[in-house]
């Protein structure tokens, strides 16, 4: 079954064909970050009148490197939430036209969805083994979730209850001066922390335990199991703040302080992914969303994860927003009940859509 995916939600326009779910036919983005990096920051207004002018050339192309027709496409997806609305709506309108002009079923599909299942683009279904505990983090999201088998959706254990992980990336590349996206710019310049004060880690563990211990001791506690961890959610703001203030002072180095910076990052992610899937039994780790790109947090995770599996979109250009994600996700909310999908019924574009 051919779907085409349709993604908008941010500042990336794409397009995508993807066959039963995992196999890429073409995947193309117009990307806008030369226009974002200007401001340093993606500036929502600025962002969706980007979007208009090329979401139709982008569908054309995906459309012809797969070497298809509208004609022999079966479904459309499109990331109808969360994310910003302009934004949204680019895609959404297109997605809506389309399926009304086609008569083709029309899938709404949730963007974290999307980063999930990115993980099964070009595998092999029959290899993925469940439980899975799975650690999605991009600019606009944080989550840990638990897929308890091949037809359940996610089940949320945790989340940002403030900055998402690639946010405080983005924001303390702006304190340091190193441009946007601020992710890869960190991992680029970060190097040599020894003799940086360390920086904290928010565990969310409750205060009376927390005072005990430096940021850096109640992690290798929880590592070990002398301490146990109940909250898995997540905080960032505390450490951009403490970098804010670092830079305040002028003395720092901006190598060493992104790297004691994207360490701490990692430290939290890596811990609670993999307590989080000893806890729940997890058969397979599995890494998602823009973040899931950096080469310190894919060591750390597996260095922690020892036997068990862990798994990273296969491609670099599926952990960074892409709509052949939104495919194989559409796909696979269209086979757990396709008549939903055969409506005719348009969409709306929800900004703060939940799973
Ligand atoms: O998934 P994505 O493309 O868009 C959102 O849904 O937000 O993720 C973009 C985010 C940005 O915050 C960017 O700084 C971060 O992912 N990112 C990285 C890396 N590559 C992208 N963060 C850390 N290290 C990277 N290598
Ligand atoms: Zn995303």
């Amino acid at each position: 079954m051919l779907f085409l995916g349709i993604e908008s939600s941010c500042d990336e326009t794409a397009a995508a064909v993807v066959r039963d779910g995992w196999e890429v036919l073409s995947n193309e983005i117009a990307s806008q970050a030369e226009q974002h990096a200007e401001t340093g920051g993606v500036v929502p207004e600025v962002a969706a009148r980007a979007h208009v002018g090329v979401i139709l050339p982008v569908i054309d192309r995906a459309l012809s490197t797969a070497n298809v027709e509208m004609k022999d496409v079966d479904a459309i997806a499109v990331a109808n939430g969360p994310g910003l609305a302009g934004s949204l709506l680019s895609g959404v309108v297109t997605a809506n036209t389309l399926a009304a002009f086609t008569g083709k079923p029309l899938v709404g599909t949730h963007h974290i969805l999307g980063h999930i299942r990115a993980n099964w683009l070009e595998r092999d279904a029959a290899e993925i083994n469940y439980p899975i505990v799975t650690l999605t983090v991009s600019g606009g999201h944080n989550e840990l979730v638990l897929i308890r088998d091949e037809h359940a959706l996610p089940e949320p254990l945790g989340e940002t209850q403030d900055d998402a992980a690639g946010e405080a990336f983005d924001k303390v590349a702006r304190l340091l001066g190193l441009g946007y996206p601020g992710g890869p710019a960190i991992e680029k310049v970060a190097k040599g922390s020894a003799g940086v004060p360390e920086l904290p880690r928010a565990w969310m563990l409750p205060k009376d335990i927390s005072r005990n211990f430096s940021s850096s001791e109640a992690g290798e506690r929880l590592r070990d199991g002398r301490l146990t961890l109940t909250n898995f959610d997540f905080s960032f703001s505390g450490l951009k703040s403490e970098v804010r203030r670092r830079v305040q002072t002028g003395d720092f180095h901006t190598a060493a302080l992104a790297h004691e910076f994207q360490k701490a990052v990692v430290d939290v992610l890596a811990t609670k992914l993999i307590l989080a899937a000893q806890q729940f039994d997890a058969a397979e780790i599995h890494l998602a969303g823009g973040v899931s790109a950096n080469l310190c947090l894919r060591e750390r995770v597996a260095e922690l994860a020892s036997e068990l599996p862990v798994r990273f979109p296969v491609k670099m250009s599926y952990c960074t927003d892409n709509a052949a994600m939104i495919a194989g996700a559409g796909y696979f909310l269209f086979q757990k009940d396709p008549a939903k999908y055969e409506t005719g019924e348009l969409l709306d574009a929800e900004p703060n859509l939940r799973f």
